[in-house]
């Protein structure tokens, strides 16, 4: 099976970068399942139901989201009736929508996506950690699951990094996300896991973290807030990972990193090279 995870999308560039990219890589690269992360989707902040629904029709399985999931009100209400869309699991009990769900791939296997966030410098939520183990534990791979795929969006490495170990050889993939940043340490991890600390954003990477440069600058420079934030608009950046899976094991048997367009160097996996 073939897995592609394409990080943030940021505002307006990197949603039609998404849009436009997305339909052509699933065909031609022959993707059997697609997750994105969506949460600043919108203006950079939170997700409509007609931007989850524009990712979805363009080939995404399911969309995950972190500590913006719910910035735009309408996500309140879709969350519950969107069933590939994910907010992190472990929020507290009462929260809307689901933090995983078992979706059937392109190649009809089952494929469990979780959506977790981490707590350092993040708000105070319930343990990740434990969020993961009644997850996996209630659909684990190789037996309900033939693919397990975790979104841990999380700020710092270092718990993206335990995240990974802690359920190395459970799952198919952990990646963070956030940071909009894309790490170079992805590989798969002793027991099978494929790893990224993060996959770095779909968005313009002459930005601050996908937003206008000027704002975020006038703030590190005077501290006083002036502009809201809005996201950049020029060509976005498509950076995602893909993973190749053993359809016997569900464990990764390969990893590499998709860049296209934009500021970043392009890189396409060598194996979704024919
Ligand atoms: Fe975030």
């Amino acid at each position: 099976m073939r897995l592609l995870f394409l990080g943030d999308i940021v505002g307006r560039a990197g949603r039609n970068a998404v849009v436009e990219q997305l339909p052509s890589l699933v065909a031609d690269r022959r993707l059997d399942f697609v997750v994105v992360n969506g949460e600043n989707a919108a203006g950079g902040f939170g997700i409509t139901e007609d931007i989850h629904q524009a990712i979805v029709d363009a080939g995404a399985d399911a969309i995950t989201t972190g500590n913006h999931v719910f910035d735009q009100r309408e996500a309140l209400v879709f969350a519950d009736r969107q069933e590939r869309f994910l907010r992190p699991a472990n929020y507290p009990a009462g929260t809307p929508g689901s933090g995983s769900g078992l979706f059937t791939a392109r190649n009809g296997a089952r494929v469990l996506v979780v959506n977790v966030m981490g707590r350092i410098f993040m708000e105070s939520l319930d343990d990740p950690f434990a969020a993961l183990d009644r997850e996996l534990a209630a659909c684990p791979l190789g037996e309900q699951a033939d693919a397990v795929v975790i979104d841990f969006h999380a700020e710092a490495s270092s718990e993206k990094q335990a995240a990974g170990y802690f359920v190395d050889g459970r799952a198919t993939l952990l990646l963070g996300t956030h940071t909009h940043v894309p790490t170079s340490d992805h590989r798969i991890l002793p027991a099978g896991t494929a790893y990224q600390t993060d996959v770095g954003m779909c968005g313009d990477y002459e930005s601050v973290i996908g937003m206008d440069k000027e704002e975020p600058l006038r703030r590190f420079l005077t501290r006083v807030p002036g502009e809201r934030f809005s996201p950049s608009r020029g060509p976005a950046t498509l950076s995602g990972l893909a993973v190749e899976v053993d359809d016997n094991t569900g464990l990764a048997t390969a990893v590499a990193p998709v860049r296209l367009g934009g500021a970043l160097s392009e890189t396409i996996p060598s194996f979704w090279v024919d």
